[in-house]
């Protein structure tokens, strides 16, 4: 069985977009791949974030995933500052790329560029994904588009250490979903659906209240053509909508077209508005179902458990080859 890693960072509250782009893939991955998702709370560190806020965050995404459908029997699911190893093989390969390459990842320039004082995390941070996933040797890295230029760097790193140490990592593919790896904006679908947008009227929230989503889904931006059409380029709000719907219904956007024929938005968005609907209800209820009682600390020790010894063997082979170890262990 093929090995596949990702991580998700508990930072705000997680959106339709993050369902549609990270939770809901991994679900459906599970059948096929031996599976490794981690909550990437040392990553979220890179800016403030309020305590109380941030368990709660990360609570909550882990219970997502399970309520999403992950199955923590099968998969190993934990929480990255559980594996203190991940810190310590981050350090190390930080020390393998320069400046130069840290620099040029886009979502470190688009910070740097707003003028903002940054934190060297954002820099660094790259590094630190690094030893996530080739702590592990997945075959597989699946991300949104924003991230595969940091698997990228991922593959360099990995086979810069391969070559001057000795075969150590597997090289890691990136796979960005064609359907569903950007979720737009509903009322800027030029813009990435995202939590950290201050506006919430085109962002939905998996825990919000229901109904007040179907309205979001129902007032969403759309072109004056009212025909249910897939075309990104000239009417971007109407594709990002059959996007979502071909997603949560597993069927084709071609399909949906058909089905909409004849037929204006005030139709296709009331029905996608009872879809979201009831995905999102389905959801809530299992995630009250899981978080009331000591389930989920059960599921992050076990996780932590079944990661820990893949980490120690990994690292320690890291630093055997390095030189950094001098006696037998
Ligand atoms: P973020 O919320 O930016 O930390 O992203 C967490 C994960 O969700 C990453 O794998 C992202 O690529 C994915 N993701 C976030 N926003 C979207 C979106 N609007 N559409 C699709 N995937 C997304
Ligand atoms: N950097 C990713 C994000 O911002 C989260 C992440 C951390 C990750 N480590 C990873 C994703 C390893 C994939 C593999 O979304």
């Amino acid at each position: 069985m093929k090995r596949m890693l990702s991580g998700i960072k508990p930072t705000g509250r997680v959106t339709l977009g993050n369902y549609i782009g990270a939770i809901k893939p991994f679900v459906s991955y599970q059948d096929e791949y031996e599976m490794f998702i981690f909550i990437a709370n040392l990553h979220s560190m890179t800016v403030y974030q309020e305590p109380a806020e941030l368990r709660k965050n990360t609570k909550d995404l882990i219970a997502l995933y399970i309520a999403a459908g992950l199955d923590p029997e099968r998969v190993t699911l934990f929480l990255q500052s559980d594996v203190l190893e991940h810190a310590q093989l981050g350090w190390y390969l930080g020390c393998m790329v320069s400046m130069g390459e840290l620099s040029r990842m886009t979502q470190y320039k688009d910070k740097a560029a707003k003028n903002e004082v940054i934190g060297a995390g954002i820099f660094n941070y790259p590094s630190l994904m690094n030893a996530d996933i080739l702590m592990y040797d997945p075959d597989f890295v699946p991300v949104g588009e924003d991230q595969k230029q940091h698997v990228e760097l991922c593959r360099d790193v990995a086979e810069k250490f391969n070559s001057r140490y000795s075969d150590t990592f597997k090289v890691p593919t990136p796979l960005v979903a064609k359907v569903g790896g950007r979720i737009m904006d509903l009322q800027n679908p030029t813009k990435k659906m995202s939590k950290s947008e201050e506006t919430s009227k085109g962002c939905i929230y998996i825990l919000d209240d229901i109904n007040i989503s179907k309205k979001k889904i129902k007032s969403a931006m759309t072109d004056s053509d009212n025909s249910v059409h897939f075309d990104k380029e000239n009417k971007p709000g109407i594709s990002n909508l059959l996007e979502i719907y071909s997603i949560l219904t597993n069927r084709t956007i071609k399909d949906i077209e058909q089905q909409y024929v004849g037929k204006g938005y005030g139709e296709f968005k009331g029905d996608l508005a009872e879809i979201v609907g009831e995905e999102l209800q389905r959801i809530q209820d299992k995630y009250k179902e899981i978080t009331t009682g000591s389930y989920l600390d059960e599921v992050l020790k076990a996780g932590a458990e079944k990661a820990r010894p893949l980490a120690r063997k990994k690292l320690a082979k890291v630093e055997r080859k390095m030189g950094i170890t001098i006696t037998k262990r």
